[in-house]
């Protein structure tokens, strides 16, 4: 089974509120995310998003107006936009793995992430989930990535993860990015396992880098 069959078989045989992952609400996220103060019509993506109600809360309590969220699994996507009704049509979909997508030049003004970067344990994958990350948000744009921190299991739904603080994080992601604040919260799963996270907020450098540093 490759990486998609696995995950649209996760979403085929579970209930969503029913995943280890799952919460009602992104509560750290949805408070950094309006911290940032972004305007509504701000582009927003959420990588991996899953079947999360992040999108829903974007949309009632903040009103956002220019959200995509994309999945690797087309059976998430459809959960949430069955979820969502009318309202889906008011987000960008995107089926695709992080990893390979396609995404508009400097487009974001912020790149949400909870549970997905670390389930990309080679370098060869970080790699091009960066270089995704670079293409795609803007200078000075607001980054929030969420992953298990070390004191979590070393597996995610089954799957091997990396666990990270704070440093690790900001030395995988690189220069470009700057650590603005992070914190730590405790998950526990549907079935009653402690999962802790590790959340990070960094900002985009505002200058364009080339490959000699700046310009
Ligand atoms: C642990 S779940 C987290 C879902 C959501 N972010 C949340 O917090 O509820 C990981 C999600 O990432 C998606 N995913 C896994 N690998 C991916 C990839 N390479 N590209 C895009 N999505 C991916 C899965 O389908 C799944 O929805």
């Amino acid at each position: 089974m490759n990486e998609k069959e696995r995950w649209e078989q996760v979403y085929l045989t579970k209930r969503t509120d029913n995943l280890g992952w799952f919460a009602p609400h992104l509560e750290t996220s949805l408070s950094w995310i309006n911290r940032s103060a972004l305007t509504a019509a701000a582009p927003i993506i959420d990588v991996g998003g899953g079947a999360s109600t992040l999108v829903d809360d974007l949309l009632d309590s903040a009103n956002h107006r220019s959200i995509t969220v994309l999945d690797i699994s087309a059976k998430a996507l459809s959960c949430v936009k069955a979820r969502l009704g009318k309202k889906a049509e008011l987000v960008t979909w995107l089926e695709g793995d992080i990893t390979t997508a396609h995404l508009p030049a400097h487009h974001y003004e912020l790149w949400h992430d909870r549970a997905v970067f670390h389930f990309l344990t080679e370098l060869e994958q970080q790699r091009k989930y960066r270089d995704n990350l670079l293409q795609a948000l803007k200078p000075g744009g607001h980054l929030i990535i969420g992953t298990f921190a070390p004191e979590a299991p070393p597996q995610c739904s089954g799957l091997p993860v990396l666990r990270y603080t704070p440093d690790q994080l900001e030395n995988t992601l690189g220069t470009e990015f700057v650590l603005e604040r992070h914190c730590k919260e405790m998950h526990i799963t549907p079935g009653g396992v402690e999962q802790m996270y590790l959340y990070c907020y960094f900002r985009r450098t505002a200058k364009r880098h080339d490959s000699c540093g700046t310009i």
